[in-house]
Parts: structure tokens; sequence; C-alpha cells
């Protein structure tokens, strides 16, 4: 018996009305673009405190800076400079993986005794995502999180935060700029991965220095850049968006083939990769966060929560079937195919197409990605099991919010075949 409170895109009334605006008429019409103010570099964090001294009156010179166990060690780098400003602050590291609800309302509650007037959120997304909700709750205590709706909610937020301040420590997420924030309901059995989408959400500021992500493993180099990539290549295939995330997605995909293979195999030996690591990620958070993320999203969300993968690895493994799904639709890929050195004249569609989804499989190998559910290590997957599991994982995609924004329409039966393919690898013959 699955219990919790159902999210606004989960009514049936909503997947209906999605039809009517999934068409090819929407592209380019849905250009609203948000974003934040980006500092980046080794001065990045001065420059943004004399932005801070210049422009916030004495009283609100409290800053609440939000971290988690591992990330509150980079506070003290920030609260140098806040000392040097005269601002007070407070360092709250409740922040926890996948968001649980229930932090939500402890950092609110934080917020409430505390009263900054900015929000600092060093760490990877479960941070950022943290502190955009615990920003609504702060300020709209009554707002029910699950019923914001995304194209005509105006929260009216920074009555009391005047800057929501970004720092990524990880390179993948982009949610410093994006609407998305994603929780995890904890009284749903099993737990359910839930979206919260509104522009007001993305951080005022960001701020991009290598220092906070020179000492990410290689694991999480590898997994939170194929976040990144699927961002991109989800959302630029996905035949949503307009030109200014068109751009976006395409040079994030570019630098993400180039860059992350050094980032992965050299870490801190090369802040070069590093550092194009970190604006890939916020370009392909503005790319799919003025669009949509493709359907590895939807899949993702799902085989991550059920089976406890990594997000990145999650949505990695599962970004070849999604542009496969999408393939019969759109000729949208056909622009990527440079980017993988390949050469589009003289093949027909389904050869050139073959060959692209080989070399996005090849690339997700060069940095020892999973391509299928049966090639994941890190946890290993019995079959018996996760065949055992397609109904639930095909509900749980089904009813992602992802899915609503499908270019190609979607349905629970099409999920669990795509998930049937995942298993060793399929093309996706439907
Ligand atoms: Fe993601």
């Amino acid at each position: 018996m699955r219990k919790g409170q159902p999210a606004w895109y989960e009514m049936q009334v909503v997947k209906d009305m999605m039809g009517l605006m999934g068409g090819k008429a929407l592209r380019g019409v849905m250009s609203n673009i948000f974003s934040s103010r980006i500092y980046s570099g080794k001065v990045a964090l001065l420059q943004v405190a004399n932005y801070l001294e210049a422009t916030l009156e004495p009283e609100n010179r409290r800053a609440l800076i939000v971290a988690d166990d591992f990330t509150q060690k980079y506070a003290k780098k920030v609260i140098q400079y806040l000392e040097h400003i005269n601002m007070e602050y407070k360092v709250w590291a409740g922040a926890k993986p996948e968001v649980p609800l229930e932090t939500i309302e402890t950092g609110a509650e934080v917020c409430r005794e505390f009263k900054p007037s900015v929000i600092f959120g060093i760490g990877g997304g479960s941070v950022m995502d943290t502190v955009k909700m615990l920003m609504i709750k702060y300020e709209k205590p009554d707002e029910n999180l699950l019923m914001i709706l995304p194209f005509f909610g105006t929260l009216g937020l920074r009555q009391k935060v005047k800057y929501w301040i970004a720092i990524p420590t990880t390179s993948g997420t982009g949610s410093e700029v994006t609407q998305a924030a994603v929780l995890t309901d904890m009284s749903r059995d099993p737990p359910k991965k839930l979206e919260v989408l509104n522009e007001e959400l993305p951080a005022d500021i960001t701020i991009l220095d290598t220092d906070f992500v020179k000492e990410m493993p290689p694991f999480l180099t590898m997994a939170t850049g194929l976040d990144a990539f699927a961002h991109a290549m989800g959302s630029y295939v996905s035949n949503w968006g307009s030109p200014f995330p068109d751009a976006m997605n395409k040079t994030a995909i570019e630098e993400v083939v180039k860059y992350l293979p050094r980032a992965y195999k050299y870490g801190k030996n090369d802040f070069e990769a590093l550092s194009h690591m970190q604006m890939a990620s916020l370009m392909a958070g503005l790319g799919f966060g003025n669009t949509t993320a493709g359907i590895d999203h939807s899949l993702g969300h799902s085989f991550g929560k059920l089976f406890d993968v990594h997000h990145g690895l999650s949505v990695g493994l599962f970004t070849p079937y999604s542009i496969d799904f999408q393939y019969k639709v759109t000729d949208r890929w056909k622009d990527l195919c440079p980017i993988f050195n390949i050469k589009v004249e003289g093949k027909d569609r389904d050869e050139l197409f073959s060959e692209f989804i080989g070399k996005v499989k090849d690339f997700i190998h060069s940095v020892e990605g999973p391509t299928c559910v049966k090639e994941l290590k890190n946890p290993r997957i019995e079959k018996e099991e996760y065949f055992n599991s397609l109904d639930l994982l095909a509900e749980y995609a089904n009813t992602d919010a992802v899915s609503l924004t499908s270019y190609r329409p979607v349905d629970q039966d099409i999920f669990k075949k795509i998930f049937e393919c995942a298993w060793d690898g399929k093309r996706i013959n439907f």
C-alpha cells in the first residue's frame, strides 16, 4: 500500500492537459530564461562579498550557510569573507542526501530562528535543493511544496531572503541555475523522488571556484559529470526549447565529452578540466532548466530510488535509451554527430543513428560508466530482482514530473519495455 500525498503532476487531469502542450509548435515559444548572476574563478568570493557589502543594509547582513556533513568544512572559506564585511553568520550542516521532506522543515525552523537575509548553499544537488525548498518554507510556511505550479504560480519569495547564493561542490546537477528541486517523500513505500518546479528557485548568485570541487573523488566526478551529460543530451534531443537552451546544451555536450575524461582521470591535477566541467554543468543546467530534461531522468529517478544508485550514474545509464526512444520522432540528434566525430554524409538514417548511439555508449564507457543495468557495479543488481521490480519501476517513472514533457508520448507500458531493454543494452525497436 503506497501512502503519501500526491504531487500536482501525478494528477490525471494534468497529464491529459500536457498533451496539448507537447507538440512541435511549442518549440521556440516557451523561451523565458531564468538564471543566476555567475561569478567564476579565484576572485569570485571576493567579488560577491563586495557586492553584498554594497547592496545590503547593515540590518540585513545575516547569512545562513547551509551544507551537509561533508561540505561543512568549506564554510570557513566563505566565513572569512563574511567577517571582512561584518556579516553575522550561522552554519547549518543539516542537509541530507536525497533531501528527505523532514529536513526541509528542520532547515526552515533554523531560518525562522536566525532570520537570515542571505542563504549560502555549499554542496551538491541535495544541498542546493534543500536551500530552495527551505527558502519556500521560511518565506511561505503554508505553501504546499507538492502543489506549486511551475508555469502559473508566482510564489513571491525574496521578501526575507535577499540573496540565495549557490556554491556547487560537484559539477553535474546544474541545480544552481535551475527552477527544479528534488526531494524524497519517505512516507511512500518505497520512498519516491518528487520534484518542485518554480521560476523563483534558481540561485540569485552562483560562485564557481575550483577550490570547492578539487577534492571530488573520481567516482563522484564521473557520476555527476554524467548527470550534466544526461541533462544536455536529453534536453537537446527532446525538441522542446529555443535557440538559447540549444546553445547551452550543445556547448555543454562538447565540453563534457572533451573534459570529463580528463577531470575523471587527473582530478585536482587538471584544473583546466575541473573548471571546464564546472561551467559545462552550469550550461547544461541552463539548457535543461529552461526547457526540460529527457526521460532518462524519469527512468533514472525511479531506478535510482528503488535500487539506491547515485543520481548521475542512473540518468547516465538511461541516456542512450532516452535518445533511442526520441529517435523515432526527431532528427535533432544529427546536429550532435560532429561532437562524436561522426560523418553524417552518405549514410542512411538508421545506420547513422546506430553509429551515434554506439559513440554515446563509448563515451560513457570511457569514464567507466555503465550503459545497461547488467554492467552496473555499484551496486550490483541481480537479474531476478530487477525483473521483479519492473512494474514498480515503470509506475514511478511514469508518474515522474519529467515524463509529462516527453516529446514523444510515453506511458507505463512503454516505460516497462524500456526498462526491459536497459537490462542488457538492447536497442528500442518500438
Ligand atoms: Fe540530473
